[in-house]
């Protein structure tokens, strides 16, 4: 395969030329991982180079569709972390931080293991409670496939027996399809957290935002976290994932409660 080594000026018009076919600032990525990520890319379907890389992206729909989806990796299961979704458990009992929560944010919520798994949480606390999800990602296809919400046995494998039982129908080999009654709980939407033209829910009781960030600029995850912040109520709680840090939770009026989990201060 012939050269593929990134130079400044390729990768600034490839840049340009990405934020306009699939309207996704490629700048906001840590930039070890994305000079990786396109060199597999562009090995993959034998690129001479960026440009060359850049044109038939943009000649080839289901090319590009399939690299954009690559790129936002979208791997996810139910319960993923299991320990941090046992400790969410804790304070959405009725003694717990979050026993009256009614609104949650699953912001990167991916093919829908993780809103589903909060879902799952909020039924057997309060079946008839007036409650919602609001579960957005930046991946058209990942949404299609939450709101069918048909799992494989890897993505379950974190399910209790029981669980698997009550809210979930087997429909094939492999297959198996949430119940009705959590699906009606979720409002699956499009939405973009480095671009959300003012999309973004506002007055949430919980926001989780996990493994989401993790391969941005430290500046486009300071830009995330404040829309994080901004869309929690006062008092309201934010869940990152169990690799991440907030090192600027204190400038952002959150207090730490537990690890990962991060209340707003109730005067913000
Ligand atoms: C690894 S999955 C995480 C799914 C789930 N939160 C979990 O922890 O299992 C990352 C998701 O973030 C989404 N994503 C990446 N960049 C995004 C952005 N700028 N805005 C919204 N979602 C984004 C991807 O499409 C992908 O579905």
């Amino acid at each position: 395969m012939a050269a593929t080594r990134l130079n400044p000026k390729d990768l600034a018009h490839f840049c340009d030329g990405i934020l306009k076919l699939w309207n996704i600032d490629l700048r906001s990525y840590g930039q070890r991982q994305l000079h990786r990520r396109l060199r597999g890319m562009m090995a993959r379907v034998g690129a001479r180079n960026l440009r060359d890389f850049l044109k038939r992206l943009n000649n080839d729909p289901e090319l590009s569709e399939q690299f954009r989806n690559q790129f936002t990796i979208n791997v996810s299961e139910f319960f993923r972390d299991a320990h941090l979704f046992a400790k969410l458990e804790e304070m959405l009992k009725p003694s717990g931080a979050c026993h009256d929560a009614k609104k949650i944010w699953s912001a990167g919520c991916s093919y829908g293991a993780e809103p589903y798994s909060l879902a799952i949480l909020m039924h057997e606390r309060r079946p008839s409670g007036k409650w919602q999800i609001l579960a957005t990602d930046i991946d058209r296809e990942a949404l299609q496939r939450a709101r069918e919400g048909i799992f494989s046995e890897r993505d379950l494998r974190n399910v209790s027996t029981t669980r698997q039982l009550r809210y979930f129908d087997p429909v094939g080999p492999d297959s198996y399809a949430i119940n009705d009654k959590l699906k009606r709980r979720i409002k699956f939407s499009t939405l973009d957290l480095l671009q959300p033209h003012g999309h973004q829910p506002r007055y949430c009781d919980i926001v989780l935002c996990r493994n989401v960030i993790i391969y941005f600029t430290p500046e486009a995850k300071s830009q995330v976290h404040q829309l994080l912040v901004e869309a929690l109520r006062p008092g309201g709680l934010l869940l990152i994932g169990a690799t991440e840090r907030m090192p600027d939770a204190e400038d952002l009026a959150l207090e730490t409660i537990s690890p990962f989990f991060y209340q707003k201060s109730a005067a913000a």
